[in-house]
């Protein structure tokens, strides 16, 4: 029997500790994050959140005592839940790397003791670490009881830019373990289940939503639902790009062959936007994943090696659009919009604007590029590219050759195209997210569909 409150701890301050962080201390129980990283706690000690999340500031420094910062593990001792919540980065050879995870687990063994406790898992690790943690916990101290000493997988869902709603109002949470262990997880998680809390500002209860379904299932079971999810997301965006292609040859619209294929309730409408393709710290690496695990078990999955190659081929595409039209970049001015890998969030993890840029470089353009949020990230994380950096919209159109619409943040689907069109040196627009609906007064280019015409078409 889970107390309520319960005591939780949070090892992680990246995305999924952050929001989980958010959502157990909303719902009620006194949560403490740790990291070991001393700037990040100081931050969120200041009350600054250290990643761009619309609603999230707010969530944090709406919870007063419920919630608190440290880098001292000893907070795990009176926890009746810790919550896994580290990075999982790919490492050389695209398998994830687990050091974060293995010295989160010693440091708990560290301080486990008789108490009854459940250790979850959330970070995306491969099938099996649930099992593995299990073990690195008996090796590290004696204190281990299997019969008070719980390890669950509960994976996330949320998606970057929309974390806050997809985790207050999800489809499913899904908890693989022991039964009792997930009784414990069902108590826990009882408000969200119920749909009990009040909903925080900036993040109402859909009118459509009811309840998450609760899908109890194995260790791995709970381990492979989260690649095979994200996976299959992968997979339909990668389809949509091929039927893209073909479309463009046969002169089909992808928007219409998407909405007409998604109104069958089995395929879906969503994810199916075809463009420039996925990018983000998940999608890569959890087809990847897959991939070598199956590797491991000399199992070929050639389903999603495609899936990545139409991923990356996409790319390309986009410059084919431009070439075309400029037969050579050399010494062109060609700006790139957007370059987080999607609207509402800095994170620029595989973000297809870092392969434009980078194809483009060695293409010989002269790059600009411009971002209403990532730009800072930018300067620090790709030093390696060489682009300037547009300090405004009006300046990554001015005497530019082309624009590329590479991220379809609302700033550039709500602005007033036409003036900023008007100071470009041939108004070219490259829309690689096919989300320019009327005519605007440029050459337009989009994925798999003739573009809106303008007065110059
Ligand atoms: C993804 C999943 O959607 C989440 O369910 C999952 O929890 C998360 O990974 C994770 O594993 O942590 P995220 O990477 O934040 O979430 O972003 P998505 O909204 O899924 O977008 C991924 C990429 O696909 C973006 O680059 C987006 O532009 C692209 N995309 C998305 C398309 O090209 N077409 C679409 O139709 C949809």
């Amino acid at each position: 029997q889970l107390n309520h409150p319960a005591n939780v701890a949070v090892i992680g301050t990246g995305y999924v500790g952050l929001g989980t962080a958010g959502l157990l201390a909303h719902i009620g129980h006194r949560v403490t994050g740790i990291d070991i990283d001393q700037n990040k706690i100081d931050m969120l000690l200041r009350g600054e959140v250290p990643i761009h999340e619309p609603g999230l500031d707010d969530l944090l420094s709406s919870q007063g005592d419920r919630l608190t910062w440290t880098t001292d593990y000893s907070a795990v001792r009176d926890a009746d839940v810790i919550f896994i919540c580290v990075g999982t980065p790919p490492g050389l050879d695209g398998t994830p790397d687990l050091q974060y995870v293995v010295s989160a687990a010693a440091s708990i063994a560290e301080y486990l003791n008789g108490n009854a406790k459940v250790i979850v898992n959330k970070s995306t690790v491969p099938i099996g670490t649930g099992d593995y943690v299990q073990r690195l916990l008996e090796d590290h101290t004696r204190a281990f009881d299997p019969t008070r000493h719980f390890v669950v997988s509960n994976p996330e869902f949320l998606r970057e830019g929309t974390a806050l709603g997809d985790s207050l109002y999800p489809d499913r949470i899904v908890l693989g373990g022991q039964m009792e262990a997930l009784e414990i997880m069902t108590q826990l998680y009882a408000p969200l289940i119920d749909q009990t809390f009040s909903p925080p500002k900036g993040a109402p209860r859909p009118e459509w939503f009811t309840r998450p379904a609760v899908i109890k299932t194995s260790l791995q079971s709970a381990e492979m639902i989260k690649y095979a999810a994200n996976a299959f997301l992968a997979l339909k965006i990668s389809f949509a790009n091929e039927i893209s292609g073909l479309c463009e040859r046969v002169g089909a619209d992808i928007e219409e062959v998407a909405a007409g294929i998604g109104m069958d309730q089995r395929i879906g409408q969503r994810f199916l936007q075809a463009g420039l393709g996925w990018g983000g710290s998940c999608f890569g690496k959890d087809t990847q994943g897959l991939i070598s695990a199956g590797r491991e078990h000399q199992y070929e999955m050639p389903i999603l090696q495609a899936a990545i190659d139409i991923n990356y081929r996409q790319r390309r595409v986009i410059i084919d659009k431009l070439l075309r039209h400029l037969k050579t970049v050399k010494g062109k001015r060609v700006t790139v919009l957007g370059m987080a890998f999607k609207p509402n969030t800095d994170d620029l993890r595989d973000a297809p604007t870092h392969d434009l840029i980078s194809q483009l470089n060695r293409l010989g353009a002269s790059v600009t590029a411009h971002d209403p949020i990532a730009m800072k990230r930018a300067e620090r994380e790709w030093t390696h590219l060489n682009y300037t950096p547009a300090s405004s919209i009006q300046e990554a159109f001015e005497r530019a050759d082309a624009v590329i619409l590479a991220t379809e943040w609302d700033d550039y689907m709500t602005m007033d195209w036409n003036p900023l069109l008007a100071t470009m040196r041939r108004p070219l627009v490259i829309d690689a997210r096919n989300v320019i609906r009327s005519p605007i007064n440029a050459l337009v280019e989009q994925v798999g569909r003739d573009a809106p015409r303008g007065e110059r078409r």
